[in-house]
């Protein structure tokens, strides 16, 4: 089965797999004290060209955005967002429950908030009646398949610093818009202003594993009982950073990325001059979203994996993965001609 679902429906590279059975022998110590996890956060390091960052690792990106989240908020803090940010819809309120923080989303049309968008958010600050936004999070790529450029991030990182809030940086998708900008992850984070960044690697590539990035150290002195009371701290840790190691050699982080890119942009091409298809946004990372008829959507599934988006409009997302091929694209975009029309 080949699907547009998801990159979360793609099998892990083999590259990842031999990583993982090279570390597979012998005794270790547990819980990250290994060499193989000292190698990885190493790796991160040079990578985020940053060697104070603070890096430790988790199971998913929910795990990722919350516990790094946890480390600046209280309960009474808010944090400011895109309403379609998976914080705020995808994430089963997992932030609300586990911080008790309040999201105050903002409605955008891309996915991506600005400094105008959000500037209005910081009111009454100092009253107790009301909830402190001290976190502006973003996330890279972003929902919608479009991305943010460095400066747009140092323009976001600069109006939450001056708010004295944080710049958090959901990167599940990080690597697909580094690639698409053909800027270096560093660029989109350490010197863009972010203060919190997760890493993520699932989606393009690894079986489980993300990072939880700090270039602030001193907002990691929390994290190890954080990570731990939240159940995000792996006893057996190395092939949660072996995966790591994998993503960051021989650039296959970018390898897979462009890959997931370049076919979303060849499914766009395929299907966009077709007249009963609406494409809404624009193709800058690895997923097509585009309008389509419901009746076509339901003849469509009974082949092809994919989400509708938005029930309400008929919005689909459209999601290639770093082992969509050119065939793959091929026959989806014929099917979708021959149903859409
Ligand atoms: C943008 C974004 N952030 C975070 C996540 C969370 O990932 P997980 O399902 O591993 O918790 C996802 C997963 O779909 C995502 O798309």
């Amino acid at each position: 089965m080949t699907s547009f679902a998801s990159d979360n429906y793609a099998p892990v590279h083999p590259e990842v797999m031999e990583q993982i059975s090279k570390i597979n022998s012998g005794h270790m110590q547990a819980y990250g004290a290994d060499s193989v996890t000292k190698d990885a956060i190493q790796l991160i390091k040079e990578t985020l060209k940053d060697q104070n960052c603070e890096v430790n690792f988790v199971f998913n990106g929910t795990g990722a955005n919350v516990t790094g989240l946890q480390t600046v908020m209280n309960s009474w803090n808010s944090v400011i967002c895109a309403s379609t940010a998976h914080i705020n819809v995808d994430e089963g309120g997992a932030p609300e429950r586990i911080l008790g923080v309040k999201l105050l989303d903002v409605p955008t049309e891309d996915g991506k908030i600005t400094p105008e968008l959000i500037e209005s958010q910081w009111v009454r600050m100092g009253d107790p009646h009301t909830s402190q936004p001290n976190v502006v999070s973003i996330t890279q790529s972003t929902e919608m398949g479009t991305v943010y450029t460095p400066s747009e991030i140092k323009a976001l990182s600069d109006v939450a610093h001056k708010n004295n809030s944080y710049l958090h940086l959901d990167g599940a998708r990080i690597s697909n818009a580094a690639a698409s900008l053909g800027v270096s992850i560093a660029d989109l984070t350490k010197n863009a202003g972010v203060d919190i960044f997760s890493f993520g690697g699932t989606k393009n590539g690894l079986m489980g594993a993300e990072a939880v990035v700090f270039f602030k150290p001193e907002l990691a002195q929390k994290y190890p009982w954080i990570r731990k009371s939240s159940m995000q701290l792996a006893s057996k840790h190395r092939y949660i950073s072996a995966q790591f190691i994998a993503l960051l050699s021989n650039d296959l982080w970018k390898r897979n990325a462009e890959n997931a890119n370049a076919m979303a942009k060849l499914l766009r091409s395929k299907i966009e001059k077709n007249s009963k298809i609406k494409i809404t946004q624009e193709t800058q990372s690895s997923a097509v979203f585009a309008i389509l008829d419901p009746a076509h959507t339901v003849e469509l599934q009974k082949k092809h994996n994919f989400y509708v988006w938005n029930d309400n409009t008929g919005e689909v997302r459209l999601m290639c993965s770093w082992d969509t091929t050119i065939k793959d694209v091929e026959s989806f975009a014929a099917d979708i001609n021959s149903v859409c029309k």
